[in-house]
């Protein structure tokens, strides 16, 4: 891969899509593609309403309210970078949601939900960008992840599967996106200080914390760097990894 021109913004002149970006760890990640150079498409559901905007007005990048598992999100997002730019180079799958029971109590509202958000969607929005031809040779794709995905979690039977299986997903496509020379690659957060992790029980949240060496919850700021870092020319040979986010976690 070629240097890029300007090392303080090593993503200049590229387009890079994150969805889930009204709020927590997506709103970091627009700020910090977005300060590393890159024009960022901030997507995230209608509901998110004003936050959504005012995060794409903060990085200068274009605003698309947009739900991932609407049959038509990798249409509408392939239209948009088509007409307003030469293609996407940098895809993030970042959103998100937790429906935490455990498993006794885990309707079928709750499995699927969450298996529609958090996996079928990456996997969805990355075929249909391919078919539209919007996603750009050299481009990286990173998908976020999470612990519970690789060492579990009490009470998220279908929200960790469902992180497990996105790293499925990366080890699947890593040959078949390098034939295009596009890169994948997943962060693997630990408890990281966010509105959905504000959510879960104060004692749960206590033990998240104490998982991390440092005896505190990661910041999203540490997902985004590592993200940025996937879609970045300087990560070019570095396709198929799993990188786990959590301050030196015990897990
Ligand atoms: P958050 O709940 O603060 O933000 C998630 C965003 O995704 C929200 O703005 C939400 O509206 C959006 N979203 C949800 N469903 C959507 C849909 N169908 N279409 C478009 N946007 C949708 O969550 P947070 O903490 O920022 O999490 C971001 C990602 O990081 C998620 O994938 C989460 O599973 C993952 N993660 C978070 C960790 C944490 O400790 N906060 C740990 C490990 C992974």
């Amino acid at each position: 891969a070629e240097a890029p021109a300007d090392w303080d913004k090593p993503l200049a002149g590229k387009v890079a899509l994150v969805t889930g970006a009204a709020r927590g760890i997506g709103a970091t990640i627009a700020e910090v593609l977005s300060r590393d150079g890159a024009h960022v498409i901030a997507a995230d559901i209608p509901a998110a309403g004003e936050a959504l905007s005012e995060v794409a007005n903060k990085v200068g990048g274009t605003a698309l309210p947009l739900d991932v598992t609407a049959p038509d999100a990798g249409a509408k997002i392939a239209e948009l970078v088509k007409s307003r730019h030469s293609g996407l180079d940098i895809v993030v799958n970042n959103a998100g949601i937790t429906r935490d029971k455990l498993l006794a109590n885990m309707d079928e509202g709750k499995w699927n939900s969450v298996m529609a958000v958090n996996l079928k969607a990456p996997k969805q929005l990355v075929d249909d960008l391919l078919a539209a031809g919007a996603l750009n040779e050299g481009g990286s794709v990173v998908d976020v992840s999470s612990i519970a995905g690789i060492a579990g979690n009490r009470g998220q039977t279908n929200y960790g599967a469902t992180k497990a299986g996105v790293i499925g997903i990366v080890d699947a496509y890593t040959p078949v996106l390098a034939e295009k020379n596009i890169t994948i690659n997943a962060v693997a957060p630990g408890f990281i200080e966010t509105a959905m992790t504000a959510a879960i029980p104060l004692a749960t949240r206590q033990a998240g914390r104490l998982m991390n060496s440092l005896q505190q919850g990661g910041q999203t700021v540490d997902v985004a760097e590592t993200i940025s870092y996937f879609a970045a020319p300087a990560s070019a040979a570095v396709t198929g990894n799993v990188v786990r986010v959590c301050g030196q976690s015990l897990l």
